[in-house]
């Protein structure tokens, strides 16, 4: 099997550099938020909307089975995937009532940030 090592290897870097890039989403999000929240700026910004996108391609691919090793966890991946599509309700509602009112409800703010956490802390802490 000499010859299937170097595939193998590859798919594992492969999926690697795309977690790599699935937490780099969760950081831009997280980070584009606490941002918003230490400096009392009660908005969303576009670096959110661009940060869930890369969070959600990345989550998709690696949802995909890739060998045998790597049994995905349905249940986690489609509370994750339930999380996800709430917080981009929020960024999506959020940024129209923002565009109208000049203002944005800290009930819409707080939640993206504690929804982002929250989906990391399933993918670190339910294996
Ligand atoms: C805001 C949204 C999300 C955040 C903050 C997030 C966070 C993370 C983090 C930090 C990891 C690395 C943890 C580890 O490897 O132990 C991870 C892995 C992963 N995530 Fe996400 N994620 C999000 C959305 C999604 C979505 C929508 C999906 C699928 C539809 C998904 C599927 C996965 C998968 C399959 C892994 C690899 C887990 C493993 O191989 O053990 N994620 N996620």
């Amino acid at each position: 099997m000499i010859r299937g090592i170097p595939t193998l290897t590859g798919m594992e870097i492969l999926r690697s550099v795309v977690i790599l890039i699935h937490i780099v989403g969760f950081a831009i999000l997280f980070g584009a938020w606490v941002v918003e929240a230490v400096g009392r700026r009660i908005r969303v910004t576009p670096l959110m909307n661009y940060a869930i996108v890369i969070s959600l391609v990345t989550g998709l691919i690696l949802s995909a089975p890739w060998g045998s090793d790597h049994e995905p966890n349905y249940i986690k991946i489609g509370i994750k995937l339930v999380v996800l599509l709430v917080i981009g309700a929020l960024l999506g509602i959020g940024s129209a009532r923002q565009k109208r009112t000049g203002s944005l409800s800290p009930a819409i703010f707080w939640p993206i940030g504690i929804l982002a956490l929250l989906n990391a802390g399933l993918a670190v802490i339910w294996h």
